[in-house]
């Protein structure tokens, strides 16, 4: 049932050219020039329309919707505020008729994101559910939505499950985009091309497993880890530390690397591993100054980069080059190292990679 892998993650982590595939299986066509989601259609003007976004999730499906954050406000132009889906049911949050609410989870049972549901909807709200359990309680109650496809995840760390929810957000927000005209026919044909390259993207990543087990061996018995991105990579560094945690149990933390100066950078010496996201795009000049930042403090470096990067290994203690991609749908291949990496580093520790201590599959109690 492992098909060959040693544990569920390792299976679920190398499934991912196929099940992002999966996600964009007659829904995205370059050749055609089309892309439809069949679950966004009697809604689809609600959210052309809409004056802002609401996304609501927990853990990896939060991460998953911050990159949609990203993606919606700069392509579709419409403001989002994500939201823990416990801090918003218990908060008296401000919903108006009308407003849009996607609501993300891979198992459809997480009870705060459900309570959340029952609460925007009581208030009028549109919710528009991303799950990957088909049949699962969230899609029952949500107005439309989208199967990720991703096929049953096992592992309690949350994997294949992120790239296929931020396929689909992304795509989303591209056709909402093209829809609306704040994107041009030129850009809109871009992404299909890039949304149908990223199964092999997503390969080739894969191939560098052998060299992240040599980075695992010379991390692996760190204390402490920060993983640090900006823009499209920022939520990418937060799934990064959490996949750490909860499988290695060594503690790590995500920032926005700029807001490292504004405190973490007290942690960083010669025995903090620092995990970059550096990837060649909008902020790359920017980020390259924080490496800098890290190496002087002696800090070890460990980067992602874009193929081919010539700047960042003369800095970086390691560097795993994945392939180039558009910057909206880097996170879907930029995480592939990072649960790599993770997988490794818990298995090195001896521990339970597929059933953490403390934590469940899904969290069907508050
Ligand atoms: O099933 P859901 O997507 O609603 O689950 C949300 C979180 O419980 C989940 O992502 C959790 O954080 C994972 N263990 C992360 O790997």
């Amino acid at each position: 049932e492992k098909g060959g892998f040693e544990h569920f993650m390792l299976k679920e982590i190398y499934e991912q050219p196929r099940s992002v595939h999966d996600t964009l299986r007659g829904r995205v066509s370059a050749k055609q020039g089309h892309l439809v989601l069949g679950g966004l259609r009697q809604y689809l003007h609600t959210m052309i329309n809409a004056k802002r976004i609401i996304i609501l999730g927990c853990g990896t499906s939060w991460h998953a919707g911050l990159v949609a954050e990203y993606i919606f406000e700069e392509f579709a132009r419409i403001p989002v505020e994500v939201e823990y889906a416990s801090e918003f049911r218990y908060r008296n949050p401000v919903i108006y008729e009308g407003d849009v609410v996607i609501a993300i989870s891979q198992s459809g049972e997480t009870a705060d994101t459900l309570a959340a549901i029952e609460l925007a909807k009581s208030k009028g709200a549109i919710i528009f559910g991303v799950c990957n359990v088909v049949g699962s309680s969230i899609p029952r109650v949500t107005h439309e939505g989208a199967y990720t496809h991703a096929g049953p995840e096992i592992g309690v760390a949350s994997t294949k499950a992120f790239t296929a929810q931020v396929t689909v957000l992304s795509m989303m927000a591209v056709m909402i985009a093209y829809r609306k005209g704040t994107i041009k026919e030129t850009r809109f044909r871009e992404m299909l091309v890039e949304f149908e390259q990223l199964p092999d993207k997503i390969e080739k990543a894969l191939q560098l497993d052998q060299q992240i087990q040599y980075i695992a061996e010379q991390i692996k018995d760190a204390d402490n880890a920060l993983f640090l991105g900006r823009g499209y990579n920022f939520p990418v560094a937060l799934e990064g530390a959490l996949k750490l945690k909860e499988i290695s149990y060594i503690h790590a933390e995500g920032y926005p690397a700029a807001e490292m100066k504004h405190g973490p950078i007290a942690l960083i010496d010669e025995a903090m591993p620092v995990v970059f996201i550096a990837t060649q795009d909008s902020s790359y000049e920017k980020i390259i100054s924080n490496i800098r930042e890290v190496k002087a403090r002696h800090g070890k470096v460990i980067a992602v980069v874009t193929e081919g990067d010539a700047e960042i290994r003369h800095m970086a203690d390691h560097v795993l080059e994945v392939p180039a991609a558009h910057e909206a749908l880097m996170p879907i291949i930029a995480v592939i190292p990072l649960q790599l990496l993770s997988y490794h580093i818990a298995v090195m520790r001896g521990c339970n990679v597929d059933q953490p201590r403390n934590l469940a599959k899904s969290v069907t109690v508050e």
